[in-house]
């Protein structure tokens, strides 16, 4: 649920008038603004403006090197782009299993997989709780692996008091309209590293760092003017944002506790969540039991949904074209789990509602 203010309106109005709309080389004025800011709240050196999250994740994978005959691992239990970033970058896809408490990816289950084909991991910070960074970070370097981290739902969280992102080679971010910040369509890539951010920015463009003459192969993932000029005063907002949504997520957490049959979110000092998503598990509950109670509370105007209940790898192309492992844990958090809306636009007197109304359902 975006929430857009008259600043932003003014700041595409202001872009509109006066222009440009864009730039050739996707580097414009407000692209180049929002990039610096970008760079400063990541925590990294770099940050590189796109036109979508999956645009961002594809253009990752190019610039770390993965190609034709490589594996990349990534968790079965996301949002379908991170899978179809690693097959647009010519890769395969290797599936790997979740942690039941975070839902991120398992690195004892990554270990498991690492082939001599294998090239690249794709962690997803789910939810916006970020993955366990450090002991994939491990795993990548013992195996020689570049690690690519799908902060996609991610803004405003952190990992070991860090921003989430920086245990990572390159991090991923959408800025697509129901995220904690938005530009519409959009998505921003980070990095520490220069010759990644280099290459990152002639993928973006073509491969051209002067006009009509490619070094390599690229596309146009250029982000428009108008988009960076509302990620400006976004951005500005996020902790704001944020802010709502951890106090919803405290709210609602107290009410839920009085039941033992959910699984609650978690975060702690040093790992905070960025609260996209307020995630519970039905303890022990079947598939047809977590439909009913989506259905009780939507039928009481209460905008609960399940999230990823197909796991990639049973979608039709996958289980087409791969052989996939059995996935236990995912195929259990596909059945049991559902969110709960904690956006800063829910007040107080909702989230009341929202957790009482959730507390009757459950027997
Ligand atoms: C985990 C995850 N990865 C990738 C994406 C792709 O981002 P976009 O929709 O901006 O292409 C999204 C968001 O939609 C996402 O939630």
């Amino acid at each position: 649920m975006p929430k857009i203010g008259e600043e932003e309106v003014q700041a595409v109005m202001e872009t509109i008038s006066k222009g440009p709309l864009t730039n050739a080389l996707g580097q414009g004025p407000k692209v180049l603004e929002f990039e610096r800011n970008y760079a400063r709240f990541a925590g990294v050196k770099h940050a590189v403006a796109v036109n979508n999250g999956t645009a961002a994740l594809n253009a990752a994978l190019l610039a770390v090197g993965v190609k034709q005959g490589d594996e990349v691992i990534v968790p079965s239990f996301t949002f379908i782009a991170t899978a179809e970033a690693v097959v647009f970058a010519g890769a395969r896809v290797v599936f790997a299993d979740i942690d039941p408490e975070t839902y991120t990816l398992s690195p004892e289950d990554v270990e498991r997989v690492v082939s001599d084909k294998t090239r690249a991991i794709l962690p997803v910070d789910l939810y916006g709780y970020s993955a366990d960074m450090k002991s994939l970070r491990e795993i990548a370097e013992k195996h020689g692996l570049a690690l690519v981290e799908d902060a996609a739902q991610a803004h405003g969280a952190t990992y070991q008091g860090k921003p989430a992102g920086v245990f990572a080679d390159v991090a991923c971010w959408s800025l697509y309209a129901s995220k904690n910040i938005t530009t519409g369509e959009g998505g921003v890539i980070t990095t520490d590293d220069d010759k990644i951010c280099e290459t990152l920015r002639l993928i973006r463009n073509h491969g051209e760092r002067e006009k009509y003459t490619s070094v390599l192969m690229g596309n146009n993932y250029r982000m428009p003017e108008i988009e960076a000029a509302i990620g400006i005063v976004q951005l500005d907002k996020l902790s704001s944002f944020v802010a709502k949504r951890r106090q919803n997520a405290q709210q609602l957490t107290k009410i839920l506790q009085q039941t033992k049959r959910l699984k609650l979110p978690i975060e702690t000092e040093r790992n905070q969540h960025s609260w996209y998503l307020y995630t519970v598990k039905l303890i022990d509950g079947t598939e047809e039991e977590r439909n009913q109670i989506l259905k009780e509370l939507k039928q009481k105007e209460i905008g609960a949904e399940a999230y990823y209940v197909h796991p990639i790898n049973t979608m039709e192309f996958y289980r087409k074209n791969y052989d996939t492992r059995k996935l236990p844990e995912t195929e259990k958090a596909a059945k049991q789990v559902f969110s709960i809306p904690i956006h800063p636009n829910v007040t107080s007197e909702q989230i009341e509602y929202i957790g009482k109304t959730l507390l009757t359902l459950l027997h």
